[in-house]
């Protein structure tokens, strides 16, 4: 039988000795203990698509992935893609894209964005490519009575790539681009499961808030980021070969730290999970 055992940081878990062929069926036990610590690691799991593949059915069904070129796909496995520190913007400068540098919830501009991301750590750097997790649910609840009932009722517009965004996001052609939704969601947003608020937002993707000038917006969305990342409610993870992590997108912020060399292989394989 695995064990499961909190970090000690704001959010986040281990599960030792998890073997999926034995312990897979223990979905109500996993998925509650990954509804309270918002972000789960299965430690030593082996590195194969397939591992992540049966992983990812104990948290519902995973998506397509949006956007599949030849570099990011897993033979086998449409819902996988690689996701390497070398991949360039191929359809852009052919620049490196070093991916996920920023905080950020992933695909939020989608009306029905993935519950969850789930990464499996392949190739690490000797030093460096840590990832950041925010847990947005104890930001929220740390607000003040008034901030928190201001932004109850407010919406935020999300778009593949907003105007504001701090860093680049893959260049797409027209097609992809024709593709891509924009959505409504509330910035302090109810669980689907829980009901508990977390902060949604996604600088990336936040385009502005409906009834609010760009510049209230703004100022609101900085204000907001600035005391949810802050590091009382911010778990730092050193990947370990074998890792499988999920995270709740509806819960938790996500940002990579690429300071590693650029000729440095960060490999990791993905796949996302269906929303609400
Ligand atoms: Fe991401």
């Amino acid at each position: 039988m695995f064990e499961i055992t909190a970090f000690d940081a704001p959010l986040g878990a281990e599960i030792t000795n998890f073997d999926f062929s034995r312990d897979g069926h223990l979905v109500d036990e996993i998925v509650e203990a990954w509804h309270q610590h918002v972000i789960l690691v299965f430690r030593d799991q082996p590195t194969e698509p397939r591992t992540l593949a049966s992983i990812a059915r104990i948290f519902g069904t995973p998506v397509r992935q949006p956007l599949q070129r030849p570099e990011y796909q897993v033979e086998g496995f449409p819902e996988l893609r690689l996701l390497s520190s070398l991949h360039i913007d191929t359809l852009g400068d052919r620049e490196p894209l070093r991916i996920g540098g920023s905080w950020h919830t992933d695909h939020s501009h989608f009306p029905v964005p993935p519950r969850a991301t789930i990464l499996q750590a392949i190739k690490i750097p000797e030093q460096g490519g840590d990832t950041c997790f925010s847990n947005q649910r104890s930001a929220y609840e740390a607000l003040d009575e008034e901030t928190r009932s201001r932004i109850d009722s407010l919406s935020a517009k999300h778009v593949y790539n907003s105007r504001f965004t701090p860093r680049r996001m893959p260049t797409i052609t027209g097609d992809e681009g024709k593709k891509q939704p924009e959505a409504l969601h509330p910035v302090a947003r109810p669980h689907p499961d829980t009901g508990n608020r977390s902060i949604y937002l996604n600088p990336v993707r936040v385009d502005g808030i409906e009834g609010m000038d760009d510049e209230a917006a703004m100022a609101l969305v900085n204000e907001l980021m600035d005391h949810s990342t802050a590091d009382e409610f911010v778990y730092r993870h050193k990947w370990r070969v074998g890792d499988v992590l999920i995270w709740d997108n509806r819960q938790a912020l996500h940002m990579v730290h690429h300071d590693y060399a650029p000729d440095v292989e960060r490999l990791m394989i993905r796949t996302m999970i269906e929303g609400p």
